[in-house]
């Protein structure tokens, strides 16, 4: 069984990022399961906080990435980058330099956003900070879902079948990757 954990970019109840990565888990290929892991308790990085008894919710991220194969960030797109929600955990997550739980762990990235690029510039910046990271990002056409407000049925489940598609292609790419890799 391939284990995918999914992290949103946005904290925010409603937000359609959280709703594509609950999407997300019905467009899985046979022997891949998400698990979602929320942001909102994470606190601000601080390195003074950064020691070997971190912060409850932190190591709890930190965990999580480590017992998972792969990691799926649904990334918002704030002022053409991703949210500081996401920066920050992935800055809590990426310590020990070079070291941490995130060098190696193969990435996939999608997101949603109001605009008409669907958050792409958000995804080029998320990619240079995996770099930083030394996270690898599957070598697949980017999944962007622009206008994602117009995109959820009212009981917030996933309705546009293009997305839908490009959701299921996207992962099918991305667990047979994390296969070739381990
Ligand atoms: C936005 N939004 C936005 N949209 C976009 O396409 N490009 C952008 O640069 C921004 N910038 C931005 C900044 C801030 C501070 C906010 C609050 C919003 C709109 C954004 O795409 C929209 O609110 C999404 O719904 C956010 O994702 P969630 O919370 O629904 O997952």
């Amino acid at each position: 069984m391939t284990s995918i954990l999914g992290i949103s970019g946005s904290i925010r109840k409603e937000s359609f990022n959280t709703k594509l990565l609950q999407a997300a888990s019905g467009c899985l290929p046979d022997g891949a399961s998400l698990e979602i892991f929320t942001l909102k308790d994470i606190p601000l990085y601080n390195k003074d906080l950064d020691t070997a008894d971190k912060p409850e919710p932190v190591q709890q991220l930190i965990d999580a990435i480590a017992g998972s194969d792969g990691l799926l960030v649904a990334s918002p797109e704030y002022n053409y980058s991703v949210s500081g929600v996401l920066k920050n955990a992935i800055d809590w997550a990426s310590r020990p330099a070079y070291k941490s739980v995130l060098a190696g762990k193969p990435a996939a990235i999608i997101s949603g956003s109001a605009g008409p690029v669907g958050g792409a510039r958000s995804q080029l910046h998320l990619r240079d900070v995996f770099s930083g990271t030394l996270t690898p990002v599957v070598p697949s056409q980017p999944l962007l879902v622009p206008t994602v407000q117009g995109k959820f049925n009212e009981d917030g489940t996933l309705a546009d079948e293009h997305t839908i598609r490009g959701l299921t292609t996207y992962l099918a790419d991305f667990v047979q990757w994390i296969e070739r890799l381990a």
